[in-house]
């Protein structure tokens, strides 16, 4: 091949990752108006990926651990915790000085069934699970006291309906666990932020049952620094008006709002309501696989388009939206690959398989450009 052609393949090829290194990064294009977070595998925080160590230390200024604070991973058996990973996480947040949000303490999945038994198996009464609550939270919240700086406290306690989840948490311990766990939480770090986190809050349903659980809170003086909205999102649902209303009205009740999750589906949705419910699985079909070999050009327009609207939105409510977290970095781990049916191929990111910033990113860093005064930046 004539010399001049490869030299044009090897700028092209670098011209990505160049890009991403001469433009401002994330965390600074939003400077002034919220952190831009990331949450993390393992392998991100041990070091074994030197290219998206390398993106993640120049993009964000927040972390979050995909998995290796949840109960099955940290508190495995009843009497054993295992903080090996979650010390590495805290440990690279740490030295990269960021953000550290702790996720989660109180949830319905990733939990062992032993928490909610006793040594026979038979359900667990009132008062031994509060008091197992308060040791687990105690314990884990008490490790990282002053490092860990923000918790997601109760995760997704809500059905669609806005009516609350009949999980074990509140079928043996009744309504007020919520309340108590985020009274333990006070308790064992005092300073730390700690939030309500919830998917499809922007439903009118849910988010009244959302609006009605945290105003009962704020009455009873519980501890509540802000909501944290996941924003699971696809390309058109929901809107950028529900999402703006959304953070309005929590906002209103004097709550910091986090968008915590946040991803874009762009492959077909398997099932009648848009959800993001973990549990929820659907058989493979070519038909739901359309782009395995790459995304067209359409749709990774549309994705960018998709993604420069709602950071327009978040930016509108700068100070009240505090951070915004992608679940993830890059495509390639991203769950949305394998969730709700598995083996997919899916672009939710900002990030492509090869780690290279996609049109999205650029969307994102130019939505800043336009909507931020410079002196916020
Ligand atoms: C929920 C949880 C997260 C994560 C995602 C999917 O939104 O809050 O911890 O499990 O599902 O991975």
């Amino acid at each position: 091949m004539h010399r001049s052609i490869w030299l044009v393949l090897v700028l092209l090829v670098f011209s990505g990752s160049a890009k991403a290194q001469s433009s401002p990064s994330l965390k600074d294009a939003y400077q002034g108006c919220f952190r831009v977070g990331a949450a993390l595998n393992s392998a991100q925080f041990t070091g074994q990926d030197q290219l998206e160590d390398a993106i993640i230390k120049t993009q964000f200024n927040s972390i979050t651990p995909e998995n290796v604070l949840k109960w099955g991973v940290i508190h495995p058996r009843p009497d054993s915790y295992d903080f090996t990973l979650a010390d590495k996480y805290v440990q690279f947040g740490d030295q990269n000085q960021m953000f550290i949000i702790g996720h989660n303490l109180v949830w319905h999945s990733q939990t062992p069934k032993w928490v909610f038994e006793d040594a026979n198996g038979k359900p667990l009464t009132r008062d031994v699970l509060l008091l197992r609550m308060r040791d687990h939270i105690n314990t884990v919240v008490g490790r990282y006291k002053g490092r860990i700086k923000g918790w997601d406290v109760v995760n997704e306690a809500l059905n669609e309906d806005g009516s609350l989840r009949q999980s074990p948490w509140l079928k043996i311990i009744g309504e007020d666990y919520i309340e108590q766990a985020f009274r333990f939480a006070h308790e064992a770090d005092p300073e730390a932020q700690l939030y309500y986190n919830d998917y499809s809050l922007e439903n009118e349903a849910k988010r009244k049952g959302a609006l009605q659980l945290v105003k009962k809170l704020q009455e009873n003086s519980v501890p509540l620094y802000g909501v944290g909205l996941q924003d699971h999102v696809s390309l058109d649902s929901p809107t950028t008006e529900q999402i703006d209303s959304t953070i309005n009205e929590f906002g209103k009740l004097g709550l910091k709002v986090m968008i915590t999750e946040l991803d874009v589906d762009v492959l077909p949705w398997p099932a009648k309501e848009q959800i993001a419910d973990v549990s929820l699985r659907a058989e493979a079909d070519p038909k739901l696989n359309p782009y395995p070999n790459g995304l067209p050009e359409a749709v990774q327009r549309a994705l960018a388009k998709r993604y420069a609207d709602l950071f327009a939105t978040y930016a509108n409510h700068c100070g009240l939206v505090t951070r915004v977290t992608f679940w993830g970095v890059a495509d390639k781990d991203s769950w949305k690959n394998d969730w709700p049916i598995k083996g997919r191929t899916n672009y939710p990111l900002l990030f492509d398989r090869q780690t290279k910033p996609k049109p999205a990113y650029d969307a994102v860093i130019h939505e800043a450009s336009i909507r931020l005064p410079s002196a916020t930046r």
